[in-house]
């Protein structure tokens, strides 16, 4: 509990913004995802009053794909945020909960035709172009429709992760945005340039996710500035964007260390102040799209133990009513999480355990070797950090309907997404005669 931002009450139970954990466990059953909303807007803060501070145009664009609901994006909304959006339902989600369209972009290696005329009738701030296809696509709709449109591309600067360093390889194989080095970029740049119905508003480029450090994104602001001076000295041409992308890290476990945000932000924008300085280029806002380091460490799950099965000097197994159908990600990505019995929080571990989810197969596994106190059926586990991730790639696998959200916030707790039922998980189901 020391390195995730959660209390102990005075009846020794995990206190989430305040609210007892196992009391929202009996209110609203389990698997249940909980949120700290004050948390998320701690989150959204941190980035934007240190743009503020500096004096510097930025848009602090929140990736949905982490966690996209009515409210979280109503509380996004209220932080004055922007929203990254990566698909047809994102971007509905975003209208109902009436974000303003002029701070919505949109992403995806493969937008169809659809998705992008929806984007354009609603006037959204910005699509974020990915391939010749979609340019193709974009121009014939805004001509059909006489209207414009913000782009901006995004193109890979060929930065890997080299263990500990970062090396940048001329090429990189990724099916995301237009490659900077063999003139795929030079090409799209021409195309944009010359539609009239697009505005070639900047560049974009996302290396990757869960980074500690800044170098990462220090690196690929020279790689992307670089191909600017190209432009800048043959067309005069000068970014009005600059969009970093996310991927700011958070901590799951304790050997996680997280850079500050604030820090992030700092030598983000000292890169791009000077690189724009160097090659004389008006300084351009700079936009960031943080998904996990806004959702990530505000999110508990709460689980019920149901089964546990000993094998002496092997390994206990606790299982618990939920595990890859809303939590993924350590079957995917061996991701670690952290987590306590929050019936017993105030309690010292004595025994080690594995927990176990409820799909049929064994990699269904949440944790493994979890410190915990004598452990009983019927306890909650609280599981830290599932704020990013969780809920959106949750499944209905072995036809689980989905978990429950709560948000808690000044010692109020509100239901806002709604259990599945059983006639959920049936409700497209089709008789077949
Ligand atoms: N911008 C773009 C263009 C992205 O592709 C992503 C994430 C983000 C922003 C936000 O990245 P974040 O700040 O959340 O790291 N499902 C994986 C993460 C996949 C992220 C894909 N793109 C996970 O559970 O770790």
């Amino acid at each position: 509990l020391d390195h995730h931002p959660f209390n102990i009450n005075d009846v020794g139970h995990l206190a989430i913004g305040g609210i007892d954990a196992v009391g929202l466990s009996e209110k609203y059953g389990t698997p249940l995802y909980v949120y700290d909303v004050s948390l998320i807007r701690a989150n959204c803060r941190r980035f934007v009053e240190t743009f503020e501070a500096l004096g510097v145009r930025a848009q602090v664009a929140y990736a949905s794909k982490a966690f996209s609901s009515v409210a979280m994006l109503q509380v996004i909304k209220q932080e004055g945020l922007s929203l990254d959006v990566v698909s047809q339902g994102e971007l509905y989600t975003a209208l109902q909960a009436q974000f303003p369209v002029d701070r919505i972009h949109m992403h995806g290696n493969n937008k169809s035709a659809n998705e992008l005329e929806m984007a354009i009738d609603y006037d959204i701030g910005c699509i974020v172009v990915d391939n010749f296809h979609e340019i193709e696509l974009i121009n014939e709709i805004l001509q059909r429709k006489n209207k414009t449109m913000d782009v901006l591309m995004r193109v890979t600067p060929g930065i890997q992760p080299n263990t500990h360093q970062y090396i940048v390889t001329g090429n990189e194989d990724s099916k995301f945005g237009f490659n900077l080095a063999d003139g795929q970029a030079d090409e799209a740049f021409l195309q944009l340039q010359n539609s009239e119905n697009i505005h070639f508003k900047g560049l974009h480029s996302h290396i990757g996710s869960q980074l500690f450090e800044t170098d990462a994104f220090v690196l690929a602001a020279k790689v992307l500035f670089r191909k600017l001076a190209d432009w800048h000295a043959e067309y005069h041409y000068s970014p009005d964007v600059l969009n970093l992308g996310g991927g700011f890290g958070i901590r799951y476990t304790e050997g996680d260390q997280p850079l500050d945000y604030s820090t992030h932000v700092k030598e983000l924008t000292a890169v791009v102040q000077e690189q724009a300085a160097y090659f004389n280029m008006p300084l351009p806002e700079i936009w960031i799209e943080p998904g996990r380091a806004i959702a990530g460490n505000a999110g508990v799950t709460l689980y019920t133990v149901g089964s546990i099965k000993e094998i002496p000097g092997v390994r206990n197994y606790v299982s618990v009513d939920g595990g890859m159908t809303d939590n993924i990600r350590p079957a995917l990505y061996h991701a670690k999480y952290e987590g306590v019995l929050a019936n017993k929080a105030g309690k010292t571990a004595t025994d080690t355990v594995s927990i176990a989810g409820k799909c049929c197969e064994s990699g269904d596994m949440l944790m493994w070797d979890l410190p915990v106190p004598a452990v009983e059926s019927d306890d909650i586990l609280a599981v830290f950090s599932t704020g990013a991730y969780g809920y959106s790639m949750a499944s209905h696998y072995n036809r689980f309907p989905k978990a429950a959200v709560v948000f808690v916030e000044n010692g109020r707790d509100q239901l806002v997404i709604k259990r599945e039922t059983y006639h959920d998980v049936v409700k497209n189901d089709i008789s077949y005669e």
